[in-house]
């Protein structure tokens, strides 16, 4: 009798011990378990990271034959700057000073240097380079780069800004003027986005963001002396923006305008053929200032434009960026612009 309570005694503690070793396994591995739920978005969150710039990578490395284009990023180790900046102010009465001169637009602008800047606090989204063709718009340009810097500053780009300025006296080349502004700033930076900018525009709007997307954009919707109106539908001139990618693939301007007119049609079409399409942003935020002026000398309307437009499909890929030569006579850096000078001679047949 009394070897059957001691039995059943024994038998009580190894169920204890039984027990009570499971409540330490449970509680091990539970406690282990709450470690690594509390880690797992860590872990998550840098796997993600990680995708994230392998797949910028290959989208920069890429050249994309197709239609859609990955909008390219700058990396770094810095974190990304937010997709809106803090700084924006929305749209702005701008005034022109009477007198204005570029060391006094210098001096408001201390902290940029070869027309170059890029946010200290963070990195931008991408790297853009500002095309501005050039010839005989001083005062234009001053109130240009008086207002832009300031501007693309706010919307915490990396940026640079090339003037190229057209020598001699031949006829006036916007379009060609841009190829080679794509083709020399490339050898200095591997900019992912390049804003084709006339002198005389100036944004309103620091929400018309300068940036590129997935689609060649167009940025000016409106303009002080239309109404604010697009000019006619298709129109895609004064300011564009296109990657680096997007532009190749069109093989960039025709070089065949020679004066005023349809240079910005043609690459519309270019864009068409290539199945992208024009993207703008809404009227209230694309709004620009056109300072006045008049035709300038050298650079009358085109009247070969029409027929030269007819023959797009056919002249693409031979006419533009692959065909485009220029004598380089110089590439100075100044404070606020990089200033690429070049001469082109003109086709014996163009007068
Ligand atoms: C547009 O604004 C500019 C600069 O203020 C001015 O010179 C020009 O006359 C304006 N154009 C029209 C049509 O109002």
């Amino acid at each position: 009798m009394k070897s059957a309570i001691l039995h059943l005694f024994y038998k009580f503690k190894l169920l204890l011990l039984f027990t009570s070793c499971l409540i330490v396994v449970a509680w091990v591995t539970s406690s282990y378990l709450v470690g690594t739920v509390q880690e797992m978005p860590k872990a998550k969150s840098l796997v993600e990271n990680f995708r994230a710039a392998t797949m910028l990578l290959k989208g920069n490395q890429k050249k994309t034959t197709t239609s859609t284009v990955e909008v390219p990023t700058v990396k770094s180790t810095m974190n990304h700057c937010p997709a809106v900046s803090p700084y924006l102010q929305g749209p702005a009465q701008l005034k022109f000073k009477a007198f204005l001169t570029l060391e006094e637009v210098q001096k408001e602008n201390p902290q940029v240097a070869k027309g170059r800047h890029h946010p200290a606090e963070c990195s931008a989204l991408q790297r853009v380079a500002i095309l501005i063709p050039h010839r005989n718009r001083e005062k234009h340009l001053l109130y240009l780069l008086e207002h832009l810097h300031p501007f693309l500053q706010r919307q915490q780009l990396d940026y640079g800004i090339y003037v190229i300025h057209q020598a001699c006296s031949t006829k006036f080349n916007r379009a060609k003027l841009l190829n080679v502004g794509y083709l020399e700033a490339l050898k200095e930076e591997n900019w992912d986005c390049f804003i084709f900018h006339d002198v005389d525009l100036i944004p309103e709007n620091d929400f018309n963001i300068y940036m590129c997307d997935k689609q060649p954009k167009h940025l000016v919707v409106g303009r002080n002396n239309t109404g604010y109106r697009l000019r006619y539908k298709g129109y895609f001139g004064g300011v564009t923006a296109l990657t680096r990618d997007q532009f190749s693939m069109v093989n960039g301007f025709s070089n065949s305008y020679w004066g005023w007119g349809a240079e910005d049609d043609d690459l519309r079409i270019r864009v068409e053929m290539q199945k992208m399409q024009v993207m703008r942003p809404p009227p209230d935020v694309a709004k620009y200032t056109m300072i006045f002026h008049t035709r300038d000398r050298g650079n009358e309307e085109n009247g070969e434009r029409m027929k030269l437009l007819r023959q797009v499909s056919r002249t693409w890929k031979t006419d533009g960026l692959n065909s485009c030569s220029y004598k380089l006579l110089s590439v100075e850096h100044k404070p606020l612009y990089t200033n690429i000078t070049v001469d082109f001679s003109m086709p014996p047949n163009i007068s």
